[in-house]
């Protein structure tokens, strides 16, 4: 079970299946209740990032074993306006669309790891996995 899935991400019902197959994969690699929910929001959290700002992308979600030690990643790209300031973005409350500005650092603290790669004019990257304990 190390095939990557990917799921577009273009419109609102996109972001339920990225959902749908990010619980799926939580459950069959053996994450409880607790993380399957901590993982499902996070990758809400992206892909509706994904649709406001970048307006599609796609949501990846990819289990990992490494040296016995295993995960579940979430990787979020897309070819938007790209993020201009990550420290910024990752401030609680920073937004530029009147939300909450509570996604990306909500996907930080539900996650055991977070990294923001983004150019401006060419697009984001955001990884994030959860380890299996
Ligand atoms: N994929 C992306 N491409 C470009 N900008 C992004 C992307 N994701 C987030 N941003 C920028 O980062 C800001 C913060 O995102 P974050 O998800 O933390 O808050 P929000 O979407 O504004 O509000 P909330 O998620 O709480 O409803 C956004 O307002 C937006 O400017
Ligand atoms: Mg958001």
């Amino acid at each position: 079970m190390d095939i990557q899935s990917c799921v577009e991400v273009r419109n609102e019902w996109d972001i339920v299946s990225a959902r749908q197959l990010g619980r799926n994969m939580a459950k069959e690699l053996g994450f409880g209740n607790v993380d399957q929910a901590r993982i499902t929001t996070a990758i809400s959290e992206l892909a509706r990032n994904i649709y406001l700002y970048a307006g599609n992308g796609k949501i990846c979600i990819q289990p990992i074993d490494q040296l016995g030690k295993k995960g579940l990643k979430i990787v979020a790209l897309d070819n938007g306006p790209g993020i201009r300031d990550i420290r910024r973005v990752m401030e609680d409350g920073y937004t530029t669309s009147g939300g909450l500005g509570a996604g990306l650092p909500g996907v930080k603290r539900l996650m055991d790891e977070f990294s923001i790669e983004s150019t401006v004019d060419v697009g984001t990257e955001i990884n994030a996995t959860k380890w299996l304990r």
